[in-house]
């Protein structure tokens, strides 16, 4: 068979919805102007609840004007190569101290970017007689991460720490015949559902497993903990967790990602993650970028207070309202209701068309046929007006949800 012609009879799951007029409206939207509560979809402004701007600094003039100014100083080219052959500077090593001195480790590692960041660091800590145990509903990062692992792999049952335990005795079964060790890897802050890793309980495991843990704060640094350095700090386990991993592309609003640990694994994996050997390192000025906005994080938390006032009116009004928000204890906030992927659609429509307000969905397979996610982040850049706004329109849809009237409108989609 031609391999072309199987791929073109096969949509693919979120293909199919790009087909029917669906691209550029329900997928790869473009949303105009700059990035912040308010934004252009289709020509029209709306309130956008879609974007991982969390600590709303994306637009901030200071922010705007050093990447700017940074970019003007160093062009995005430098510095060339890789960070191990040409791509070092100054300004990484200041970047990485600053990060391990924030997140309270001994050392970081800096990568360009997340994704590929997570997939081989994984891929670098175990090798064919490590046992990997990870959350079923991890990110794919740590999916594929896992998936490149040549040894046994067990996934647990999301956030069930019996399901864990479970897997922990199997692996430590396994281990003890090949004599290689357990890599358990769990997310500080799932970025679907809001829940965080049950952090507390896995760490306590320590006591009777021998483990290493890994830890995707991607959603909870900057935003959660007293600092802000995340969901680790927040449950009082930070010295507890052996590879602590966020992006930049989500509170920090820019790319690039990093490790914290301890100084010999840090450097372990540096020497040893195959995206960061083979890979152009992060340009200049996203790393002088990195350094300005970590600096704002660390000595003014005006922006979080800003974000907690919106996500606490958000969720609270939502609640008020009768709306399953599911168990988020995070800034993600997920309304879920029942209905199909086609009413979704006509539900989503009319929200952007006639409220003016713009979340996304989140279709099966990510969640379970019948049921309908929005996924709102709310982020500092909001006003407690856009917050009554997209109440009005929930309470608005939800009646006409139940009436059926989107069944009907469905059609159309
Ligand atoms: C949980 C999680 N891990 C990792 C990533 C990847 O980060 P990056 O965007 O820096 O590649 C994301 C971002 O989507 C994420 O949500």
């Amino acid at each position: 068979m031609d391999l072309f012609a199987k791929i073109k009879n096969n949509a693919s799951a979120l293909g199919q919805y790009a087909e029917n007029g669906g691209e550029g409206y329900f997928i790869a939207p473009k949303l105009e102007g700059p990035i912040a509560n308010r934004m252009m979809f289709q020509g029209k402004e709306c309130v956008c609840w879609s974007v991982n701007n969390y600590l709303g600094l994306a637009n901030l003039p200071e922010i705007r004007k050093i990447d700017g100014d940074a970019a003007a100083d160093w062009g995005l080219a430098y510095p060339m190569g890789s960070r191990l052959m040409t791509g070092n500077t100054s300004e990484h090593e200041a970047l990485e101290v600053e990060l391990a001195e924030f997140v309270n480790k001994e050392s970081t590692a800096l990568v360009n970017f997340g994704y590929q960041g997570v997939v081989s660091a994984i891929d670098c800590l175990v090798g064919r007689r490590d046992v990997i145990v990870y959350d079923a509903e991890s990110h794919a990062c740590i999916m594929d991460g896992v998936r490149l692992h040549i040894g046994k792999r067990f996934a647990f049952e999301h956030n069930n720490i019996e399901s864990l335990e479970k897997r922990l005795q199997r692996a430590t079964k396994i281990t003890e015949e090949t004599g290689g060790g357990i890599l358990v890897i769990s997310e500080g802050v799932f970025g679907m559902r809001g829940d965080q890793g049950k952090l507390r309980e896995i760490v306590a495991l320590k006591e009777q497993y021998e483990f290493r843990l890994f830890v995707d704060d991607a959603h909870g640094f900057g935003v959660l903990g007293k600092t802000g350095a995340g969901a680790c700090e927040e449950q009082g386990v930070m010295d507890q967790i052996d590879v602590y991993f966020a992006t930049f592309a989500k509170s920090m609003a820019s790319v690039g990602a990093f490790f914290a640990g301890d100084t010999a694994i840090m450097r372990y994996m540096k020497y040893n993650m195959r995206s960061q050997i083979y890979a152009k390192s992060l340009a200049m000025p996203i790393v002088v970028g990195a350094r300005k906005r970590l600096a704002m994080i660390k000595n003014d938390t005006t922006q979080k207070d800003k974000l907690w006032t919106i996500v606490n009116a958000l969720q609270a009004g939502l609640k008020e309202r009768g709306f399953d928000l599911g168990d988020t204890n995070s800034c993600v906030t997920p309304v879920y209701m029942k209905g199909s992927v086609p009413e979704a659609q006509a539900l989503v429509y009319d929200m952007r068309e006639n409220y003016n307000v713009f979340c996304s969905i989140v279709v099966p397979p990510v969640i379970p046929q019948g049921m309908i996610l929005l996924r709102l982040i709310p982020t500092a850049s909001h006003t407690l007006e856009d917050v009554q706004i997209t109440l009005e329109a929930f309470s608005a849809v939800a009646v006409r949800l139940k009436a059926g009237d989107y069944k009907v409108e469905a059609a159309n989609f």
